[in-house]
């Protein structure tokens, strides 16, 4: 059902502009067919859990204070997700969990052995580092991840011994090693087997120590997708036997697909690249598809344990924009379609000895230099001025709404699939999803609401005016709209960003909650750079 644009809109939407600034080109914009035809099978229902955070354990402080001083701003924004109905699970996790130890008598949560330039040997945690999740949002369950870097049983042990002490009941997974594809070549040259057979060990002797609680519940795999020489990918283990001994609770894969570990990696990490969409499938079918489809042959969940946009700490001037926004929309939504179980987007601050030709570096101090690709700065810093909400914030909340079962959705939840693109729209530059609910009357599965992104980038300083496509929907009794938008896709100020009219740079919401309703059969219509979410009355 897909018809040619015109350049005349049959529905003209008058009066919808003013919620998210006037747009007189609405009513004259061409406008295209969509289809609400599914063009990818329907996934699996999705769960609150979908969208979730990593969060690197040597900045921990940073982003979550200590029990007796929470850094609020983190929590206001854990806060937002919770009043969705969404539960994130936190993850404890990356490279520096290869380096961290417990101890018991350490007052601090996290104390950082550092060589006063930023670069981080050691990450010792202290009970308050476990106790201080009983201050997470109620409901809220951590990944209890451990080191397997320092090859040392007993550092691993010793931290799975002390989280499941003080909080066997919150931990949903353990996770042993992080990324173990960039471990020195040495430690298992190359070989799939030999890695099996140490994770095998470790698993096994940690399950005895802490009761079974651990028995069937390990996160497996956690590499990444470099090309490296040793292969453990879920692809890779799966056939290995590594749940041989059946202790894999979920696969995990990392997803980076642009970083700035090098000038040349970097130098393609831009806008235009990272919004591109057929680039974001194209990664997700390639890179990250093979194993999905290893988890689920298996019977198995699977999840992106890490993610985000640019590895090594993200790129200012892209990360920090709203391009992050559109991007986290698009890549979580691309997983949530192929049926991942939960995406961890990751927070943390640069890593000095990560790459010695990264773009991003600690403050001269040795303090934080932030990841442009957080959701917020969570304190002052040299390296990124004052502690803020980054505009990529307001993605986590359209997420929430779009896919988590407010109680009006299906029994299981929700699902999603990719809908086609409309007949003279770039495929580059256009998204759109289809979310699933049960029926009411039992009938089956329902179409209840949209995901629509116009991924086409409009940058504040060019000159062509922002483009704007008006979307036929087909029939429908009425909907109403919510927008993710900001003045330009290269915006940094959150406070110009918003979701259904609010925005959240200092964390609680500032303006009131606008939404758009459209009349029975009425067109949405989107601008370059902007997504909306159109939920239809029942
Ligand atoms: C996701 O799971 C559903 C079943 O719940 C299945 O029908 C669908 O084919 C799966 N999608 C992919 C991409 O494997
Ligand atoms: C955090 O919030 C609590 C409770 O609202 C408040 O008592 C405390 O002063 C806040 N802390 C900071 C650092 O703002
Ligand atoms: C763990 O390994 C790191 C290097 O990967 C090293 O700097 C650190 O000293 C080791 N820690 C222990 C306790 O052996
Ligand atoms: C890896 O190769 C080195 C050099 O050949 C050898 O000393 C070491 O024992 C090997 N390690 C493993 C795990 O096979
Ligand atoms: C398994 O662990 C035991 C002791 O904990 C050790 O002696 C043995 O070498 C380990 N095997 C492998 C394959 O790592
Ligand atoms: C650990 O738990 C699993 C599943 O509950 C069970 O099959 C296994 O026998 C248990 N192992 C031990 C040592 O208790
Ligand atoms: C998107 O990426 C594809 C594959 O590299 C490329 O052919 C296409 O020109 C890109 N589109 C845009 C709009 O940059
Ligand atoms: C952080 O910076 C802001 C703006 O410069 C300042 O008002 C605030 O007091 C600073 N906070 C701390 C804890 O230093």
């Amino acid at each position: 059902m897909k018809s040619k644009p015109s350049s005349v809109a049959a529905h003209c939407v008058l009066g919808v502009a003013a919620a998210a600034g006037a747009v007189a080109t609405s009513c004259s914009a061409p406008y295209y067919s969509l289809s609400n035809a599914p063009a990818s099978p329907i996934s699996q229902p999705l769960r609150p859990q979908f969208v979730s955070y990593s969060f690197e354990p040597a900045f921990w402080t940073e982003f979550f204070g200590e029990p007796d001083s929470p850094r609020n701003l983190t929590f206001t924004l854990l806060n937002h997700l919770h009043e969705r109905g969404a539960r994130p699970i936190i993850r404890a996790g990356g490279i520096t969990m290869d380096s961290m130890v417990f101890d018991g008598s350490q007052k601090a949560s996290v104390v950082r052995t550092e060589d006063g330039k930023g670069g981080i040997y050691k990450t010792t945690v202290g009970p308050s580092f476990y106790q201080q999740w009983d201050h997470f949002p109620s409901g809220t369950r951590f990944v209890s991840t451990l080191n397997f870097g320092n090859a040392s049983l007993d550092i691993a042990r010793g931290l799975a011994a002390a989280s499941h002490q003080l909080q066997r009941d919150k931990i949903a997974y353990y996770e042993l090693g992080n990324e173990p594809t960039n471990y020195p070549s040495s430690r298992w040259n190359g070989s799939t087997v030999a890695y099996i057979a140490q994770w095998q060990n470790f698993t096994g002797a940690i399950d005895a120590a802490i009761n079974n609680d651990s028995h069937g519940r390990w996160w497996a795999s956690s590499a990444t997708t470099d090309i490296t020489p040793l292969k453990v990918r879920p692809s890779d283990l799966i056939p290995a036997g590594v749940s041989s001994t059946g202790e894999v609770g979920q696969y995990s894969i990392h997803s980076y697909a642009f970083a700035t570990c090098d000038p040349a990696r970097a130098a393609r990490a831009t806008t235009a690249n990272l919004l591109n969409h057929t680039l974001i499938l194209h990664y997700a079918d390639t890179e990250i598809l093979p194993s999905a489809q290893a988890a689920m042959a298996a019977g198995t969940e699977w999840i992106i344990g890490e993610f985000n946009s640019v590895a090594c700490s993200g790129k200012p001037g892209v990360s920090d924009t709203f391009a992050q926004s559109l991007w986290t929309t698009a890549a979580s939504l691309a997983y949530a379609a192929r049926n991942a179980s939960s995406v961890y987007a990751h927070q943390g601050a640069a890593l000095k000895f990560q790459s010695d030709q990264q773009l991003n570096t600690p403050g001269d101090d040795g303090s934080p230099g932030f990841s442009s690709y957080s959701l917020l700065y969570p304190v002052n810093s040299t390296k990124r001025g004052e502690a803020r909400v980054l505009p990529v914030f307001v993605s986590q909340l359209l997420l929430a709404e779009a896919l988590i079962d407010d109680g009006s959705g299906g029994v299981g939840g929700y699902r999603i699939a990719a809908l086609g693109t409309p007949e003279g729209l770039s495929e580059d530059q256009f998204a759109a999803y289809g979310i699933f609910g049960d029926a009411a009357d039992g009938s089956g599965l329902k179409l209840a609401k949209l995901v629509i992104l116009n991924v086409k980038p409009y940058y504040a300083s060019q000159e062509a005016p922002r483009g704007t496509v008006s979307l036929d929907i087909g029939k429908h009794r009425g909907a109403v709209v919510k927008r993710m938008t900001a003045p330009s896709v290269d915006e940094t100020d959150a406070a110009k960003v918003t979701w259904a009219g609010q925005s959240f740079r200092n964390g609680n919401a500032v303006g009131d909650v606008a939404v758009e309703r459209l009349r029975a059969r009425e067109r949405v219509w989107l601008r370059d750079s902007e997504a909306v979410l159109v939920t239809f009355k029942e």
